[in-house]
């Protein structure tokens, strides 16, 4: 890397910052940055490395956020997946180059910010540590590393280059998950003492002796179960952490099949409706309006600006990387492992 790039680089992730701190008071023309016409000033430069399904989704995220120009995309499928891609940049102007090796990009593009990976895992570990090398703040997806090891490479790599790097776990800059963590989990602790935590990847559930939350990124999975043993929740309800509970759609699905049965007794046929009735359902009052990846993505460019901090930054990201990798561990052992605080720590 040349030491042109190097000083090129730190003044636009500079000035990007500073004009954070001066407000809006600072306007160069766009030409300052040779972009094309209609781009702001602070605008943050950025490549996208892995263009398959996951690097779309974050393109396409990418395209609702103002002030993200993409100069560049690095994907070897070139005949599909890098086309449609640059296609797509095409039609909105975005005027970039295309790459089938990274480290001829980064060899090449003098003026990038920051990088998006979206490569398969594997890749994760050799491909940030080289963006954050070549002076680059990088938003790398989930899972940051398919090895501990390589994760461990990434920490280390983030305190060596003083870059940002965030991991793309965006449920954590979800206003749903957020409420739910802060509010209702730590705060008002709606579970009581929580006993089994599930996810598997569209919804996840948390379980506690006093409540059992049930969350997902669609809109349509939300709410939160009181045990019937629990403290009455009304004050939360007042409080607005949670709405109160609804009849709930299957209950009354039910009902209202057992009713229309009764009213034909010539059929035959024998409902049993002797179920448990579900506990109430608090509803979440909290909605997300945007793309599940956009909050994430924004927080990403306000932290390079030095509006933000990171809601995932490479500790949190190793955190995660050791209790999913560990699960692995545990299955090729055939035995449980106790995790230990210090493991958490790269
Ligand atoms: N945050 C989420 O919710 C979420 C969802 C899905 C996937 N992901 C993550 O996104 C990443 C990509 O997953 P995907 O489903 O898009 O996979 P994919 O196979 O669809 O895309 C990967 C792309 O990377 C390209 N590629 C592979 N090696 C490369 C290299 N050395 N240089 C340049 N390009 C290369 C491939 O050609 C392909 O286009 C994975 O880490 C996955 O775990 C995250």
């Amino acid at each position: 890397m040349s030491s042109q790039k190097v000083k090129k680089g730190i003044d636009r992730r500079e000035f990007l910052r500073s004009t954070a701190a001066l407000g809006a008071g600072v306007v160069l023309a766009p030409k300052s940055f040779g972009q094309a016409a209609g781009s702001g000033p602070d605008d943050i430069n950025v490549a996208l490395l892995g263009a398959g399904a996951q690097g779309q989704v974050l393109l396409n995220t990418c395209l609702k956020i103002p002030g993200v120009r993409f100069k560049a995309v690095c994907d070897i499928w070139t005949a599909y997946n890098q086309k449609r891609v640059s296609r797509l940049l095409k039609k909105y102007r975005h005027e970039h180059n295309t790459y089938v090796d990274y480290q001829e990009m980064l060899d090449k593009e003098k003026d990038l910010d920051a990088v998006l990976i979206a490569t398969p895992d594997f890749w994760h570990t050799e491909h940030t540590v080289a963006c954050l090398k070549a002076g680059l703040d990088v938003y790398c997806e989930k899972e940051m590393s398919n090895t501990l090891e390589g994760a461990r490479k990434m920490v280390q790599a983030v305190k060596e280059a003083g870059k940002l790097l965030q991991i793309g776990h965006q449920r954590r800059s979800n206003p749903r998950y957020i409420h739910c963590c802060e509010k209702l989990i730590k705060e008002a602790k709606l579970l009581g003492r929580i006993t089994t935590i599930n996810g598997q990847g569209y919804f996840e559930t948390f379980m506690g002796d006093e409540g059992t939350l049930v969350i997902s990124e669609s809109a349509g999975r939300g709410a939160v179960y009181r045990e019937p043993s629990a403290p009455e929740w009304d004050k939360w309800v007042k409080a607005g952490y949670v709405n109160e509970p609804a009849l709930q759609p299957r209950l009354a699905t039910r009902v209202a099949a057992a009713r229309k049965k009764e009213e034909k007794p010539e059929t035959g046929a024998v409902l049993d409706v002797r179920e448990t009735m579900a506990p109430p359902a608090y509803e979440l009052p909290v909605k997300m309006e945007k793309l599940y990846h956009q909050p994430h993505l924004e927080n990403f460019f306000d932290a390079i600006r030095g509006k933000a901090k990171l809601n995932c930054p490479v500790e949190i990201g190793y955190k995660t990387a050791v209790t999913i990798l560990k699960v692995n561990e545990a299955v090729e052992a055939a035995r449980r492992l106790d995790f230990k605080p210090g493991e958490f720590t790269a």
